[in-house]
């Protein structure tokens, strides 16, 4: 018998704001057809002024956790993959577990941008997986909106604000792949290639926010290429065929990025999870966003094997296999 972390409830948040294509259009110069051919994305959402990343965190959180059958009290372990946090410090996490009332326990941010989500997946099935842990909420929240340049097209169109949840929690397996549970990750970064992808503010630098800055066409090669590399890792490490998987959930930045990585592991495209055009890309939201979206509608059922797979700003990317 082994301990496994097995995903017990999953949910996810939207702002109410949608901003279309058409709208973002009058802000630059782009136009609905540039944006829907060369990214998929049709529209994004974004957060209210007075809504910052935790308010986001908190709701996915709450749904993930009714659909647990779990309540606040059951929460030991709370990691909150973001970039836009609500506050240089304190963590996010903890004012997570401030506004959800959680019992004291962990609570911290993981920072690997768009691949933060299977990256915090991993370290809290650590924490699961040893027996540290009974109850951990790995919660994906962002809101990208803020950290955009407004007049740059080639970046400003493509992002989104969301947030999406997972409750992970201790079970026996045989240790098997037919075990429920997280069951394999590849996890990678490559900090020369930062240049990419990046913010160009910070603390310790010029002491402020800063905008989103990425050479868009270099991390699209990048990122097809990595992300098929990933997930051949990920599926070695969990001793399945990429054949077997019946559900790849991406991270959502570009359909094309979706199709390239489908088109080269020769993956059915009917089995890729995809919400890019109404969510966009949210960074490390939209995994657990895409993962609810599909649990929710009926696709993901109890037992089937899932691969999420990521790339983002570091660069870092990173796939996971779990079943569900
Ligand atoms: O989540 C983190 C990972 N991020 C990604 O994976 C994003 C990866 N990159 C991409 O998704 C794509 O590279 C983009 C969608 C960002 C850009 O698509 P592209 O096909 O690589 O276009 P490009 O950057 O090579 O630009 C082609 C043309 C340029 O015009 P010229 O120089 O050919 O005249 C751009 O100025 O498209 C122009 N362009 C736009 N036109 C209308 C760039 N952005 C826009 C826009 N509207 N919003």
């Amino acid at each position: 018998m082994v301990q496994r972390s097995v995903v017990t409830g999953v949910g996810g948040y939207l702002p109410d704001r949608i901003v279309t294509n058409d709208e973002l259009a009058k802000v630059v110069d782009t136009s609905d057809v540039w944006i829907t051919e060369r990214t998929g994305i049709r529209q994004r959402h974004r957060a209210a002024d007075d809504q910052p990343t935790s308010d986001l965190a908190v709701a996915a959180a709450r749904r993930a956790l009714e659909s647990a059958g779990r309540t606040t009290d059951d929460v030991d372990l709370i990691v909150v993959a973001t970039t836009t946090g609500d506050q240089t410090f304190p963590a996010t996490a903890t004012i997570v577990q401030r506004k959800l009332g959680c019992p004291v326990g962990p609570a911290f941010d993981v920072q690997a941008v768009c691949s933060g989500f299977v990256y915090a997946l991993s370290v809290a099935d650590g924490f699961v997986a040893r027996g540290r842990s009974k109850c951990a909420l790995v919660i994906g929240a962002e809101e990208m909106t803020r950290l955009m340049d407004w007049t740059d097209r080639g970046t400003c169109v493509l992002f989104g604000d969301g947030a999406g949840a997972v409750v992970l929690e201790a079970g026996r397996g045989e240790g098997t792949k037919a075990d429920r549970g997280v069951l394999g990750f590849a996890l990678m970064a490559d900090g020369t290639k930062q240049d990419l992808l990046y913010v160009d503010g910070g603390v310790s630098t010029n002491g402020q926010i800063g905008y989103l800055r990425m050479q868009g066409n270099q991390v699209f090669r990048h990122a097809v290429v990595n992300i098929s590399e990933a997930i051949l890792s990920a599926a070695a490490d969990a001793g399945v065929e990429v054949s077997e998987v019946d559900w790849f959930i991406p991270h959502q930045a570009n359909l094309r990025i979706l199709e390239g990585v489908a088109r080269r592991l020769g993956i059915d495209e009917a089995k890729v999870i995809t919400t890019v055009a109404e969510h966009a890309n949210t960074s490390a939201a939209s995994i657990p966003l895409a993962l609810d979206a599909a649990v929710r509608d009926g696709r993901i059922k109890k037992g089937d094997l899932l691969l999420m797979e990521a790339m983002g700003g570091g660069l870092t990317w990173g796939a996971c296999v779990v079943r569900f």
